[in-house]
């Protein structure tokens, strides 16, 4: 959140009650304002104030009353941007033969202003509203390269050894396998942590780059490394309790889930995962693909689930390198390839007559990634309320991603740029039906 921001003290989920409740409390401020305007013009123009059920009521009896309120009213519910309306002023009931008098056409204009002023100002705080909701988990400050700091820890500490990996850390349960690693649920000083064991001395290379890649691409789009022992074949990580993005949909149909069962956590989810793609493309190490994602269930397997709703990859065991100025592409595995889950280039393209063969299957790039985002994108999405408005908004640029060929796809910005937008303008529209209801 920018320092100096207008709603900077409401904090975040108070932005989201009181710009509305402040709306509607300066609508009635100036309300009240217009009419007590006209109790002291000379015709009397307002009936006196009088409690009601529904708190103190006022109205305009007279036409140019009236005619002000209303064009102060069109103003504080017009948006910044939006071509004027032609003025109730000029359109004013020509029998009515009676303006403002000079003395009062000042305060008038003054009064505008500071509507037109706290106009923008509310706009800022709902669009602050918006764009605020997860950037508030971000670390302000990473810990230097080969330590970590994890949950409520303040100081940065360095990654565990083999010592104290064997000494510290007490094994709990298993929690989940795959082709590379058991990972267990353990405990080191009374914090919850993931113990990941190597399953088998064939998959050691791949366990190898995984925790090269775990070292180097710490961040906050990769789950946090608390330590390793490569004599051991282990390493520690950050336990994260929701598990694998796989869980998802059992997650969300819990009870106590269903406050961010909506489309905009689920938006926010995809973009998480979008700028983790986006991240390798574009990482210290130069552009990676996520090789370990043949088929969807897989890749969901590959991320977690963090508690406060975001994603973070996890399994980095397949992360190849491409270099386009060397000519340097890849090839996710030395086997053939089926389905339309991965992207076309991937596929054996000789026909069903020609054999396959690991030597002759042609290389590709990164652009791999961006044809399963929208497959990905549509999980998270899932099928709940506004989902499938949010599905028709992203419609043009999950086409693009679908391109056959890998060079007119988009790059991972592009489509998260696109995202945003389309979370920006969503918002607005939520925002503009609050409006609406005021
Ligand atoms: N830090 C963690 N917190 C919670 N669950 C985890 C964690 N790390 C791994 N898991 C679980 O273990 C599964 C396998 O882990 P993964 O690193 O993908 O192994 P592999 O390299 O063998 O595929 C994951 O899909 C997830 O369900
Ligand atoms: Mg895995």
């Amino acid at each position: 959140m920018p320092i100096g921001h207008p709603c900077v003290f409401f904090g975040e989920i108070s932005i989201q009650i009181l710009c509305p409740f402040l709306r509607q409390v300066m609508f009635l401020l100036l309300k009240g304002s217009i009419i007590e305007l006209f109790i002291k013009h000379p015709n009397g123009d307002v009936k006196e104030s009088a409690p009601s059920s529904r708190g103190w009521e006022w109205s305009c009896t007279s036409r140019v009353c009236q005619q002000v309120e209303m064009e102060v009213l069109s103003l504080l519910m017009s948006t910044p941007g939006e071509p004027t309306r032609k003025s109730n002023m000029e359109r004013r009931h020509p029998e009515s033969g009676q303006g403002l008098t000079h003395r009062e056409v000042p305060r008038l204009v003054g009064l505008l202003l500071t509507m037109a002023l706290m106009n923008a100002l509310l706009y800022l705080c709902l669009d602050q509203f918006f764009s605020s909701l997860r950037h508030s988990t971000e670390d302000p400050k990473p810990c230097p390269h080969g330590y970590f700091k994890m949950g409520q820890m303040k100081n940065c500490s360095p990654w565990l050894s083999c010592k104290e990996l064997r000494a510290e850390v007490r094994q709990l349960k298993c929690t989940g396998e795959g082709a590379v690693k058991r990972v267990f649920l353990s405990e080191w000083k009374e914090r919850k942590v993931a113990l990941s064991h190597l399953t088998s001395l064939k998959m050691k290379d791949d366990f190898l780059h995984g925790l090269q890649m775990l070292k180097s691409l710490q961040s906050k789009h990769i789950v946090t490394l608390l330590g390793y022992c490569e004599e051991d074949n282990t390493l520690l990580t950050e336990y994260h309790p929701l598990g694998s993005l796989s869980n998802l949909e059992e997650i969300l149909n819990l009870s106590k889930y269903q406050n961010v069962n909506t489309w905009q956590h689920r938006l926010q989810l995809a973009m998480d995962y979008i700028g983790i793609i986006n991240y390798l493309h574009r990482s210290p190490l130069g552009t990676l693909v996520m090789c370990d994602s043949n088929d969807l269930p897989k890749t969901l397997s590959q991320y977690l689930l963090t508690s406060n709703f975001s994603i973070v990859a996890n399994d980095l065991d397949a992360l190849p390198l491409v270099n386009h100025s060397s000519g340097m592409f890849v090839k996710c595995g030395h086997r053939e390839l089926h389905g339309d889950f991965v992207a076309p280039e991937q596929l054996w393209p000789y026909g069903e007559h020609r054999p396959f063969h690991d030597d002759l299957m042609p290389s590709y790039d990164e652009k791999i990634d961006i044809w399963k985002i929208p497959d990905v994108s549509n999980f998270l999405l899932g099928h709940i309320e506004g989902s499938d408005m949010v599905r028709f908004h992203l419609f043009d640029i999950h086409k693009a991603c679908k391109s056959q060929i890998p060079a007119e796809r988009p790059t991972a910005q592009d489509i998260l740029d696109t995202y945003q937008k389309v979370f920006n303008s969503l918002g607005d529209t939520v925002t503009s039906q609050t409006r609406e209801m005021l």
